[in-house]
């Protein structure tokens, strides 16, 4: 099948080679040429486990090709829209300008019997609104939430937990239902739960599973906040409670909180759009949910002052992690480097390293320091932070890296490290909701 996807960040890039991984012949198009160029040339605009050879396997096959010109869409039966729809700057509701864009340059080169796939997350309504303009065109609109994680990106989008498709009512929904199932034609679609249902839910559903993630991740963020205050440990509670399969350990890791470039905006962009729905109400325990998430960033700084005697100027702060989690290079509302940030602010000499995403965070946060060499990151600090719990340091031995620091304190932001085996090194062990 012929396929375009509009928009070749995280979601339409991974989505357009796994499409043509498939077997589809697809073009996808942004406007941003510097990632076409790349995309273009093989190399992933980002990092992104397992995509470099994706990439890799349908360039060879010749079946992805990318441009900035959205008339290149033309030859295509079934187009994505994966655009971005970011926090707007005036407050939490979602910036839907991609989307209106994406959907308005893409009528002019519909043709009838044309299905448009709606797969970036918009307030509920959005669909709706859009459908008449594409169906002005003689085509159709599904709307199909993408649940794709960041670091696993490629696993999701061919091996994805459900799909769901948000279909107008009539022929017309049910025909579109049956084109997209030729689209995610086995391998993909084969034993995976399939929900065909209205716009509405279908938008509903993607807001819904992240705002259920992020309040599971501030419940136990909250309990680390009365496992501090009681003496208890909130590592213990989580595998405790995740025993039960009605609760589940899954997205139960206490610590930092929750960052990226979704669960934060989702929760808000609801929260928005419920008030103008007037049903504001339902979800106002998001905004519980959001505020125990940013306090947990606020008591990681808390820690440190104390750890460092009650004074962080001109102490020397390692921050180990900048990405918003690991095995990705995106610092969007990253807690790890909001704290290394706060720290900075504070007037602390903070060095920040990461495997993989110093450019990115350079570029948000230019005034902090970014050292690349892990050894040299750890010399002479005052004390050592894991924000973001990478597998390498996870691995970090640390009996050599008390041989680094100034003084061996380490503050455990995301419950990583073997407490035990740092304890033995020598090392004062601090974490969010333990002893
Ligand atoms: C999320 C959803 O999981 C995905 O389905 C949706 O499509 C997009 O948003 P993503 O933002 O890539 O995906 O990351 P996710 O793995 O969900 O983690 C989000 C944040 O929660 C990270 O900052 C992570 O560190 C944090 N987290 C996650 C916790 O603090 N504790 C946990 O137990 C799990």
């Amino acid at each position: 099948m012929r396929i375009s996807v509009v928009g070749l960040g995280y979601l339409g890039a991974v989505h357009a080679a796994s499409m043509a991984s498939l077997g589809h012949q697809v073009v996808g198009v942004d406007v941003d040429e510097a990632r076409v160029e790349s995309l273009a040339s093989g190399r992933a605009p980002f990092f992104e486990p397992g995509f470099d050879e994706l990439l890799a396997q349908v360039g060879a096959s010749g079946r992805l090709s990318v441009t900035t010109e959205t008339a290149a869409v033309e030859d295509a039966r079934v187009h994505f829209v994966c655009v971005g729809t970011p926090q707007r700057a005036d407050g939490y509701a979602a910036d839907l300008t991609y989307v209106e864009l994406a959907v308005a340059g893409l009528v002019p080169h519909l043709s009838p019997g044309d299905v448009v796939v709606g797969k970036s997350t918009v307030p509920v309504g959005t669909a709706a609104r859009l459908a008449a303009q594409v169906e002005a065109a003689g085509a159709t609109l599904v709307w199909n939430p993408e649940f794709l994680r960041e670091g696993f990106a490629v696993k999701d989008t061919l091996h994805p937990d459900r799909i769901v498709y948000g279909v107008p009512e009539g022929q017309a929904g049910v025909r579109a239902a049956g084109v997209l199932d030729e689209v995610y034609a086995t391998p993909l679609s084969e034993g995976i739960a399939q929900v065909v249902t209205d716009y509405a839910t279908a938008e509903l559903v993607k807001v819904a599973a992240n705002s259920f993630l992020a309040t599971k991740i501030s419940f136990i963020n909250a309990m680390a906040e009365l496992c501090e205050v009681a003496g208890g440990d909130v590592t213990r509670l989580a595998d405790a409670i995740g025993f039960d399969e009605r609760i589940g350990r899954k997205f139960l890791n206490a610590g930092l909180g929750f960052g990226g470039g979704c669960l934060p905006k989702d929760i808000r962009a609801f929260m928005a759009r419920a008030d103008e729905l007037g049903a504001g109400e339902a979800v106002a325990f998001l905004g519980e949910v959001d505020e125990i998430n940013t306090r947990r960033r606020h008591r990681m700084v808390e820690l440190t002052g104390q750890v460092l005697d009650g004074e962080v100027t001109d102490k020397r702060v390692t921050v180990l992690g900048a990405a918003f989690k690991p095995n990705s290079d995106d610092v969007r509302d990253s807690p790890a480097l909001d704290v290394a940030a706060r720290l900075g602010e504070a007037g602390a000499d903070v060095v920040v390293h990461d495997p993989q995403a110093i450019d990115n965070a350079r570029r948000k946060a230019p005034a902090l320091r970014y050292e690349p060499d892990l050894e040299t990151a750890l010399t002479g600090a005052d004390a050592v932070l894991v924000l973001t719990e990478w597998q390498h340091y996870k691995d970090l031995d640390p009996q050599w890296a008390a041989t680094l620091v100034a003084a061996p304190h380490v503050l455990d932001g995301r419950n990583a490290l073997d407490r035990d085996t740092w304890l033995n090194a020598g090392w004062t062990y601090r974490a969010l909701g333990r002893r």
